[in-house]
Parts: structure tokens; C-alpha cells; sequence
């Protein structure tokens, strides 16, 4: 199911880059709808655009099978703009010119503006933007003028106005450009044209219309997990169809984070106290991974076990039949491919694969309310909805909930001394290319300071270091780390317990200083490594991300620091605190 959209006036190509959403997001925050097709979408498909935008990608317009685009779009009446490796494929399809450049540039620039353009007016002659590229545009295609440069890039945005066509290096969409939302309302609305046709908060009535019609006499159910697109959905639908045709059940795993459950149930017993059920499955889930220490098994288990639980809910209530469908919380960045799979395939995996859902899915008895919002708009619709703002603003948890931030060790081991910190051998994720690897980590006996360098550091070590997935900073510990070591564990009450209680110490003093609102997710890991009577330490992960694909270790205020550490440190069994300072990639976000 869609929402009644307005034909689009605008279109966004994905070249592959993790912005391609972000720049969809910033021009429907500007008023106009906009939508993300793949970037050889064939011109005739986009005949009746007003503006099309490029994205940036990883790939070089050198490289075999890189993303192009139809040559026949820049013959359309549309104005067009590239971003980044948008700006270099634009170039390379008009007769300009790209080459590699001798040195990336990557973060924080400063451009210098050369010539007029509507595409920049209103801009100072000097702008600080954000880059992120290795080639370079060497010559702009015949008829365009060079705009603006940098110190390494002799073409940071170029344009022909006669032609509506415009090419930018850097990333207008990201808001370390300061001026980027003004520069694509320039292109948006005075170059092309766009009149403002899009507000999430004013569609909810029509939302529910398109429930009702969906619906037809059915009823709907759903499995809600206490996350924001999934509680909104379920909302919209119980006000569309009234409490007696919508049931939610929420699955308590015995992984979830302290007081997770009973805010479940406040929230949704209020609005539908008979059609709301919690399921309490923590006894199975702990019995599912009982001695269990590998990280892949751990998780497979865990959602062979959702399966299990879901297809029980299932059946026992006669949820198959024709009278009901399944409601769920998909949200736009879930049904667009991207890199040939669509990311909820990805990572709601375990929805998938439950066989009745499989069923409903096949015989499309499945309603998707917000199939074509982004995060923040069903967040504003959720507002508009009367939802909670604490609802509204939580972070992404994972299905598994702390289960994977619980780790686990088969063996006791040493920590081994290196040149730069010791090697802790416990298994953690990361990123390398295409695969996943689990490796060791290196611990550094230097507290990070508030500049972020340690973070740098850190990750170009990670980099260099075939041996290891992510270096992390010794903040406090009851003993030295010479004297720790890494203990056999598995995922025991007793440790979950542990972590949901150092979790909700962080979150605690995060949330009081405002430094939760600062970040996109803050983990807390727990690690098998310490000595005896202190057994475990644990990990403070606090991550900026766009979309979670990639991801920036969180430089945190030293008072803060040292706030947690000291609270932490006097929980019971804990022995040393540290602080993740790795990025993603070549680290993940969370740490299994
Ligand atoms: P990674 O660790 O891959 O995480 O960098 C990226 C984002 O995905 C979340 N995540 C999950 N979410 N089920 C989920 O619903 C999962 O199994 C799962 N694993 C990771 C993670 O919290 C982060 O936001």
C-alpha cells in the first residue's frame, strides 16, 4: 500500500551512495515530494519530471559496470543536478572530463565561489561544505561554467543556465554545507520550478481512508516491537478501524532494555486495552541459547526461536483465516534496492522468514501504511497521531535486543601485549568490503578527548592492522589490564541482567545532559574480560549515522565520561570501562 502521493515533480537516481535517501529526505523537507529510483531509470520514465538530482556513489566512472545513467535525460525539459559522483557521470556523458585525483578529500572544506548562478545565489563568496570523493571533474563539459572550487578540486560545482544543468562535488544534502538546503531550494523551486505539494502531518486522514479501503471487512494484526514505525503503523490503524479489528502482540525476549516492556504496555493498553497482548517468551529465548558462545549461532538461534513464537501467535489465533491481515511498519528506505537487495531483507530478517507471514505476504494480505515515508515524517505523522515524543525519538534497537551485546567465550585466554595496547580475544564484527569478519579487539590505555583525533587514529589502526576489528579506549578500571584476562561465558540472566543495568545507567545520564539527542544509537556491550570477582567490563558504542550503513564514533564530553565510568565501575562484577572509537566501516555498529 501507498499513501495518495502526488505524481512527482521531482526524481533522485541512486548512484549507491548512503546520501541518495538523505538528498529525498532534505527536498521533501523543503515541501516537494520527491522520490528515489535506480540510476538508470530510462529518460522516458521521467518525461514529466520537473527536476532530477544524481546522487553520489562509491564507484569510479571508470570502473566496469560502475552506475550510469540514461545519456537522454539531459535532453529532457527537467533541470538536472549531479552531486558528487552524480556531478563527475554528468560530466563524463556531456564531453567534459574526470580524473583521478592524486589525493581524496575527504570531510570538512571550504569552497570558493568564482562565478554568479541561481544555483548559488544568496551564498557567500567563500562556504564551508563537506566532501567526500576521490576523482575529480578535470574539465567541465562544453557550455558549462566552473562555479565554485576548492583547494584540491579546480571544479566543485559547475552549471549550464541555459540548460537547467548543474554538477556540485561536494554534498549540499549533509549538514556540515552549511548552506546546502538553501542551495537545493535554488535548484528545487527557482531553477525548476517545483511548486510545494508534500506534508506528512496533513495525510493522516487520507492515510486512514486508504486503511479503511484496504482493509475492506478484514481486521489487521500486528507484531509491535515498541519501535517508532511500527507503533505508528499500528496507530494509524486502530484509528482508522477502531480498536475491535486491530490486535498488536509484542514478544518480551528477555533481551530487552529495563522498563522496555512496561512502556509497551503503558503506551498501547491505553489506546487498546483488549486488543493489546504481551507474550511473555524470555523463558524459551534463555533455554534457545543455553551454553551457546558463537556470535552467528547465538543469532540464529534467537530468531529461529521468533519464528517459533510467531507462527504459534499465529495459529493459536486463528490469524491465517481470511479475516485478518498483517499490518507492518515498512518504511520507505525498506522497499527501495539498494546493492540488489532491499535493506528490511537485510536486517528484518527474521520477520521474513516466519512461514505464515511468508504466506500472507504471498497472497498480498499484508497492509504497509508508511511504505513511503522516511524516518522523520513518520516520526511528525506519529506527533500528529498524539504519540508520546519519547516514543517518537527513540533510537533503532536491534530484534535481538542485548542478546548480541552480550559476549560470550568458550575458552579463557590472556590479553596479549602489542606496541600500540593489548589484544583483548574476544570475537566482535566488522566490516571489511563486502564481508562481515569476527576478530579480537585492541585496547588502548589513552582516555579519548573531546576533538575526535583518537577516533581518527583509531580507525585508520583498525585499517592498517590485519588482525583486528576495532580499537577501544581504557576510560577506568578497578585493575590494570595486564592483570585482566577473558573469562568463559555464555548468555546467562545473570549477564543480561548486568548489562540492561549498566544500559540504563547511560541512557540515564545521557538523556539528563542532552548528549542522547546528539547521537544516532548508543550501545552498551558487555565483554567476558576482567579478573576474578569482576569477570566482565563494558563498551560505551555512542554512533552518529545517516542511515546505519555507515556510521561515526561519537566524541563524548570528558565530564560525562568520567560521570558513567565511575557510576559503571561500581556495578557488581564489573571490572574496567572502555569507549568504542571506531567507525563504520571497518567496525559495525554493534559488536556481533
Ligand atoms: P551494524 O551492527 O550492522 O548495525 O552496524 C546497523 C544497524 O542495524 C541494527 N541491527 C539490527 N536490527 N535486527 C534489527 O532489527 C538485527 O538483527 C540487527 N542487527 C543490527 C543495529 O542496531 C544498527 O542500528
Amino acid at each position: 500500500m501507498t499513501a495518495d502521493i502526488p505524481e512527482p515533480q521531482v526524481s533522485v537516481l541512486d548512484a549507491g551512495g548512503q546520501y541518495c535517501h538523505l538528498i529525498a529526505r532534505r527536498i521533501r523537507d523543503l515541501g516537494v515530494y520527491a522520490e528515489v529510483l535506480p540510476s538508470d531509470a530510462p529518460a522516458s520514465q521521467l518525461s514529466t519530471r520537473k527536476a532530477i538530482v544524481i546522487s553520489g556513489g562509491p564507484s569510479s566512472v571508470y570502473e566496469a559496470g560502475s552506475p550510469t545513467v540514461d545519456p537522454q535525460i539531459f535532453s529532457l525539459e527537467a533541470g538536472v543536478l549531479g552531486i558528487c559522483y552524480g556531478h563527475q557521470i554528468m560530466a563524463r556523458l556531456l564531453d567534459g572530463s574526470v580524473r583521478k585525483g592524486e589525493r581524496g578529500e575527504y570531510g570538512h572544506a571550504t569552497v570558493e565561489i568564482l562565478a554568479e548562478s541561481p544555483l548559488l545565489a544568496g551564498l557567500s563568496r567563500s562556504e564551508p561544505v563537506w566532501m567526500s570523493h576521490r576523482d575529480v571533474v578535470a574539465s567541465p563539459p562544453p557550455g558549462f561554467t566552473v562555479l565554485a572550487r576548492t583547494g584540491t578540486c579546480g571544479v566543485a560545482a559547475m552549471g549550464n543556465d541555459a540548460r537547467k544543468q548543474y554538477g556540485v562535488q561536494f554534498h549540499p544534502e549533509v549538514v556540515h554545507t552549511r548552506r546546502g538546503a538553501r542551495i537545493l531550494s535554488n535548484f528545487i523551486f527557482d531553477i525548476c520550478g517545483c511548486e510545494r505539494d508534500w506534508d506528512p502531518k496533513s495525510q493522516v486522514r487520507q492515510l486512514e481512508e486508504r486503511i479503511r479501503q484496504e482493509a475492506g471487512s478484514r481486521s489487521v494484526f500486528f507484531f509491535v516491537s515498541g519501535g517508532v514505525d511500527s507503533s505508528v503503523a499500528y496507530t494509524l490503524c486502530l484509528r482508522a478501524l477502531g480498536a475491535d479489528r486491530v490486535r498488536g502482540t509484542y514478544v518480551d525476549t528477555g533481551f530487552m532494555r529495563a522498563g522496555e516492556t512496561e512502556f509497551v504496555r503503558d503506551t498501547f493498553s491505553a489506546v487498546s486495552p483488549r486488543g493489546f497482548h504481551i507474550e511473555d517468551a524470555s523463558a524459551e529465548f534463555f533455554q534457545s541459547v543455553e551454553g551457546v558462545t558463537d556470535p552467528e549461532e547465538k543469532r540464529r538461534r534467537i530468531g529461529e526461536r521468533f519464528v517459533c513464537v510467531q507462527e504459534r501467535i499465529l495459529q493459536s489465533g486463528q490469524l491465517l483465516d481470511g479475516d485478518w491481515i498483517l499490518g507492518q511498519g515498512t518504511i520507505y528506505p525498506d522497499t527501495i534496492e539498494s546493492g540488489g537487495a532491499a535493506k528490511a531483507d537485510v536486517i528484518k530478517t527474521h520477520h521474513n522468514r516466519v512461514s505464515g507471514i511468508q504466506r500472507l505476504l504471498e497472497e498480498k494480505r499484508v497492509i504497509e501504511p508508511l511504505a513511503s515515508y522516511y524516518k522523520d515524517e513518520v516520526r511528525r505523522i506519529g506527533a500528529e497521531l498524539g504519540l508520546p515524543a519519547e516514543l517518537l525519538n527513540r533510537h533503532p534497537f536491534p530484534g535481538p535486543g542485548l542478546a548480541i551485546r552480550v559476549l560470550c567465550s568458550g575458552s579463557e585466554s590472556r590479553l596479549e601485549p602489542t606496541d600500540r595496547g593489548w589484544i583483548i580475544p574476544v570475537r566482535s564484527v566488522g566490516v571489511q568490503g563486502d564481508a562481515r569478519t569476527y576478530r579480537p579487539v585492541l585496547a588502548l590505555d589513552e582516555v579519548p578527548g573531546e576533538s575526535g583525533n583518537l577516533q581518527y587514529e583509531a580507525t585508520t589502526l583498525v585499517n592498517s592492522a590485519p588482525g583486528i576489528n576495532r580499537a577501544i579506549a581504557l576510560c577506568g578500571s578497578h585493575r590494570p589490564l595486564k592483570s585482566m584476562r577473558v573469562f568463559k561465558a555464555d548468555l546467562r540472566k545473570d549477564r543480561v541482567e548486568k548489562l540492561r543495568q549498566a544500559d540504563a545507567i547511560v541512557r540515564r545520564l545521557s538523556q539528563r545532559c542532552g548528549f542522547d539527542a546528539k547521537v544516532w544509537q548508543f550501545p552498551v556491550i558487555l565483554i567476558p574480560a576482567g579478573v576474578f570477582g569482576r569477570t566482565d567490563s563494558l563498551v560505551l558504542r555512542p554512533v552518529d549515522s545517516v542511515d546505519g550503513m555507515t556510521a561515526q564514533s561519537v566524541p563524548m564530553e570528558r565530564s560525562l565520561l568520567e560521570r558513567m565510568t565511575r557510576e559503571l565501575l561500581q556495578l557488581d562484577g564489573i571490572c574496567a570501562v572502555f569507549y568504542d572509537l571506531t567507525h563504520k566501516p571497518p567496525a559495525t555498529i554493534e559488536w556481533e
